[in-house]
C-alpha cells in the first residue's frame, strides 16, 4: 500500500462472535482510498462476516472501525450507506418481483411536492450514472426475476452508485458470471477506481485477485494472516497463506487407464435427440463446456429429471438409456435407484434446505436407503443416529466447517455447503454422476479435495458428466470435452486435443 494514500476503511481489533465461535477474531487491516483491495481466505474464514460487520448487517462484538479516519459505530445498512459504504452480497438481495428501477431507488426515491415517487426523474439520473461510468444497462422496468445473473449484478452495482457509495464491497462477484461478464465487470471496476472509488473484492479466484487488485488481505479461521501488496506476491504464496500448506492447482494424482476403456467400450449412458447426441463411457469424465445459456442447463435438467423437464426442454422425441435401460420419463428417485447421482447447478435453491441441519440435508433423497432405516415394533423408521455418524465421518473426510452436524445449511459458508453436497452425492456410491459446478465459490484447498474425490470415482470405474463454467477445471479433469453452443453440441475434444484457446473458440461459436 502506498503509505501516502489516505485510508478509506480501517479495522482495529474487530471481533464477531456467534455463540462461542469467533467468526472474526481481533482482525486488523486497512484499505486505501481509491484502490481495489482483495479479501481472500478459505471457506468459512470470515470474509463475508467482516464485510457484513462493515456494512452494518452484523453488530461487532469488539474493536473499532474507522471510515476516512473517523471512528464510527455502524448501526445498520442504511447507516452504512449514509457513510458511503455499499455492498453486493454473495447471494443477491434484490426483490425478485419488483422492477429493477424500484429496487435501485428503494430508500432514496425522488418525490414531488405531494410525496409521489418521480420514477422518470430517477430513470434519467440512472441513465446518466450509466453513461458516466460506461455501464451498459437499460432494463429499468424489467422485473428482477427476468434478468440474467450478470444483469442482476450490474443492477446491484448501479444501485450502489445511485446510493452514492464511495466504498463498494463485492462479495464473490464473479462466481456466477460467464467469462464475458467477468471481463466486463473488471473493466467497470477499473473505471470506478479511476473515479476515486474504493473497491473491496472477495474472491476465491487467485488469478483475478492477482490481476486486478492493488493489495490483498488474507484471512484464515477468523483471523487476518496478513496483507500483501499484490504486485509483490504470487499464487503459491497466497494459497499457502490461506490454507496453511502448499496447494497444487492442477490434479497431480493418478489417472488410471481402465481395462474396460478399450477402443469401443459399451456406453453406460446414451442420450440421443436431434440436437444433442451424447454417449458416456465407463470410467470417463465427460466435460461439458459452453458459455452459460447455450443448452447445458437444459441437458442437465433432462438427464437428471426427465419426468419434469423432458417435454419442457426437448419437444421432439429423444432416446435416453442408462445401462441399456430405457429411461422414458423417469423421476429423480427412479434414477437414484439405478445408481445415478446429482450435484445440481444451484446449491442453495436446488440442493439444500437452508433451515435444516447437516444431518437432515444429508438425508435428503436418502430416506429410503436401507442403511438409514431401522425396523422396529412401530415399523420402518429413520435411524438418525446412524445418519449422524455417517455425517460426522464426512465432516472429517471433507473438512466441513464448522464441524457440527447440527449446523443449519443456511448458516454455513458457501464453500462448506458445497462440500456437504459433494459428500451426500458420493454417500450412496452412485455409478453415474452428474456434477455441476462442483467448485463454484470453493476455496483452493477444498477445490483440491473435491477434484481428488471426483478423480477417485473415475479411477474406480464410475462415469461422470462434469458441467463447469471453469474451462481450467474441465481441462484438468476430463477425459473428453463436448462444447455447447446455441443449444447444440458444437464440438468435441479428446484429452490429447485439449487446448484452451481452441475450445474457447468453439464456445464462441467458431
Ligand atoms: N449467522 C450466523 N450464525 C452462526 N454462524 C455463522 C453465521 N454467519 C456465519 N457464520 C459462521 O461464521 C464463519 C465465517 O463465515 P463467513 O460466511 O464469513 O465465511 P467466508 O469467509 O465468507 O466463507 P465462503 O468463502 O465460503 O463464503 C463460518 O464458519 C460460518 O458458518
Ligand atoms: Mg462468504
Amino acid at each position: 500500500m502506498n503509505p501516502s494514500s489516505p485510508i478509506a476503511i480501517e479495522f482495529k481489533d474487530v471481533s464477531k462472535v456467534f455463540g462461542n465461535f469467533y467468526a472474526n477474531r481481533k482482525i486488523n487491516f486497512s484499505i486505501a482510498k481509491g484502490s481495489i483491495h482483495g479479501l481472500i481466505g478459505e471457506n468459512g474464514a470470515g470474509k463475508s462476516t467482516a464485510m457484513k460487520v462493515l456494512f452494518g448487517i452484523q453488530p461487532k462484538d469488539e474493536g473499532e472501525i474507522l471510515v476516512n479516519g473517523n471512528l464510527v459505530k455502524i448501526k445498520n445498512p442504511i447507516h452504512a450507506m449514509t457513510l458511503g459504504i455499499g455492498m453486493v452480497h454473495q447471494h443477491f438481495m434484490l426483490a425478485d418481483s419488483e422492477t429493477v428501477l424500484d429496487n435501485i431507488i428503494l430508500g432514496r426515491e425522488p418525490k414531488n411536492f405531494f410525496g409521489m415517487i418521480q420514477r422518470e426523474k430517477a430513470k434519467k439520473e440512472l441513465v446518466q450514472i450509466c453513461e458516466s461510468y460506461g455501464l451498459q444497462f437499460s432494463r429499468w422496468d424489467t422485473k428482477v426475476q427476468d434478468l440474467s445473473v450478470g444483469e442482476q449484478q450490474r443492477a446491484e452495482i448501479i444501485k450502489l452508485l445511485y446510493q452514492k457509495s464511495e466504498v463498494l464491497i463485492l462479495d464473490e462477484p464473479t462466481a456466477v458470471l460467464t467469462p464475458q461478464e467477468v471481463k466486463e465487470l473488471f473493466v467497470n471496476l477499473r473505471k470506478l477506481k479511476a473515479e476515486g472509488k474504493t473497491i473491496v473484492l472477495i474472491s476465491h479466484k487467485l488469478k483475478e485477485v492477482l490481476e486486478f487488485t492493488d493489495s490483498v488481505t488474507v484471512m484464515r479461521r477468523g483471523e487476518v494472516v496478513g496483507t500483501k501488496v499484490t504486485s509483490e506476491t504470487n499464487e503459491d504464496e497466497l494459497a499457502e497463506m490461506m490454507v496453511g500448506r502448499k496447494v497444487t492447482f492442477t490434479y497431480q494424482g493418478p489417472r488410471k487407464i481402465l481395462s474396460n476403456q478399450g477402443a469401443q467400450p459399451k456406453p453406460v449412458l446414451k442420450f440421443n435427440s436431434n440436437k444433442v447426441k451424447l454417449e458416456l463411457r465407463p470410467g470417463e469424465i465427460l466435460g461439458v463446456a459452453g458459455v452459460q445459456g447455450n443448452g447445458q442447463t437444459e441437458l442437465l435438467k433432462v438427464l437428471s429429471n426427465p419426468s419434469t423437464y423432458g417435454e419442457k426442454y426437448f419437444k421432439e422425441k429423444y432416446d435416453y438409456t442408462v445401462n441399456g435401460k430405457e429411461i422414458g420419463d423417469a423421476t429423480p428417485f427412479d434414477l437414484r435407484k439405478m445408481g445415478v447421482g446429482l450435484v445440481p447447478e444451484d446449491r442453495l435453491s436446488e440442493a439444500l434446505l437452508k433451515q435444516q441441519d447437516m444431518t437432515e440435508n444429508f438425508l435428503l433423497g436418502q430416506h429410503h436407503d436401507e442403511r438409514y432405516v431401522s425396523h422396529g415394533i412401530l415399523g420402518k423408521m429413520i435411524n438418525r443416529t446412524k445418519v449422524r455418524t455417517e455425517v460426522e465421518k464426512n465432516i472429517r473426510d471433507f473438512d466441513i466447517r464448522p464441524p457440527y452436524t447440527t449446523v443449519w445449511a443456511g448458516k454455513m459458508s458457501g464453500g462448506n455447503q458445497q462440500k456437504l453436497v459433494m459428500a451426500r452425492l458420493l454417500d450412496p456410491k452412485p455409478s453415474i454422476l452428474f456434477i455441476a459446478h462442483p467448485t463454484r465459490g470453493v476455496d483452493v484447498g477444498a477445490i483440491e479435495k473435491i477434484h481428488e474425490s471426483i478423480m477417485q470415482e473415475r479411477n474406480l470405474g464410475k462415469s461422470v458428466i462434469l458441467f463447469s463454467s471453469e474451462l481450467d477445471e474441465l481441462i484438468d479433469l476430463s477425459d473428453r470435452i463436448v462444447v455447447f453452443f446455441d443449444g447444440k453440441i458444437h464440438g468435441e475434444f479428446s484429452r490429447k486435443e485439449f487446448d484452451p484457446w481452441a475450445i474457447g473458440k468453439v464456445m464462441g461459436g467458431a
